[in-house]
């Protein structure tokens, strides 16, 4: 884009002012909605939707699942608190650049949210955590953003107020953390639908061979993602408190030990039976099937978690 980002912020938001009314338009809470969680738009109260068609430096999400409009509303008892939501993001795999991927973080900073809350579809790592699982993360591991390649921060600076050296260290806000545990606890959620863990972001499209999964997990991570962090990078940089949900859809097919071929072969030429194994295998269809499945819990936690915060 030739135009300067903040001029462009300015006219991204001009264009909402114009189409949402006011007492909806300055949100303090922002929410992503992830793969099938977008059903979030329901539990919103007088909402107002703007099409990212409409809106100047947003892309369109590709991804079955995704829808690409923003929302506006009001969450929680009484008056509500109004909260924008993003039905849909962007993925770098989908060939968008990191600046459009996270740049409606931006807009939502510029319409004075000062937390977000952000949801994704994930594949478990760690066998503790099944799927049905949302797990609030407590951190995160990028190895797209370690080698350089796939940064958000790449390039000059975007602000002055921007720091050049981030820290990421205090990324995921304890308080909202806590707000996520005991909103669950309100819910009257079993204590096994919630857990803590470690995301680790992967850039996708593909998923994870079974010894890149091995290969995650021995790192430390409990979940993967192709989403989500850029974004988390991005809200930081731009001041935001953060809070990562994620809903596990699959596990991960690690292997900690492979059928031998060969041994197979010496059995079958010395005159024994070998029965074949089918190597398990995941698919964006269970992904969105438990997303839906769950879609209903995770709205609720979300709406929970905002009537929470102060
Ligand atoms: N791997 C990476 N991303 C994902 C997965 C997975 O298993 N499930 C949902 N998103």
């Amino acid at each position: 884009n030739a135009i300067p980002l903040s001029d462009l912020l300015e006219k991204t938001c001009k264009t909402i002012r114009s189409l949402v009314p006011e007492h909806l338009s300055s949100p303090r809470i922002g929410i992503v909605c992830g793969s099938g969680l977008s059903s979030l738009a329901s539990s919103l109260r007088e909402p107002q939707f703007v099409e990212y068609s409409k809106l100047e430096g947003f892309a369109e999400s590709t991804v079955p699942g995704h829808k690409s409009t923003l929302a506006f509303g009001l969450i929680g008892p009484g008056e509500g608190k109004p909260v924008v939501a993003m039905l849909g993001r962007f993925h770098p795999y989908e060939g968008y650049a990191l600046a459009s991927v996270t740049y409606p973080i931006r807009v939502m900073k510029a319409l004075g949210v000062q937390k977000i809350l952000i949801t994704n579809a994930a594949g478990s790592l760690n066998p503790k955590i099944p799927v049905g699982t949302i797990v609030t993360i407590r951190d995160h591991f990028a190895l797209p953003n370690l080698a350089g390649a796939l940064h958000p921060l790449l390039g000059p600076v975007t602000s002055p107020s921007h720091a050049r050296f981030l820290p990421l260290s205090d990324a995921y806000s304890p308080s909202l953390r806590r707000l996520a545990f005991l909103a669950a606890h309100k819910l009257g959620l079993p204590d096994d639908a919630t857990d803590e863990g470690v995301y680790a972001w992967v850039s996708g499209p593909t998923y994870e061979t079974p010894a890149e999964g091995l290969f995650l997990r021995r790192s430390g991570a409990d979940v993967v993602g192709m989403s989500t962090i850029p974004e988390v990078v991005v809200a930081r940089e731009e001041g935001l408190e953060v809070l990562v949900l994620s809903l596990v859809t699959n596990m991960v097919v690690i292997n900690e030990t492979y059928r031998s071929i060969k041994d197979e072969v010496k059995a079958e030429l010395a005159g024994n039976l070998v029965t074949q194994q089918e190597t398990a295998t995941v698919s964006h269809g269970e992904v969105l099937e438990m997303g839906k499945a769950k879609a209903e819990v995770m709205m609720q936690l979300v709406a929970e978690i905002i009537s929470l915060i102060e």
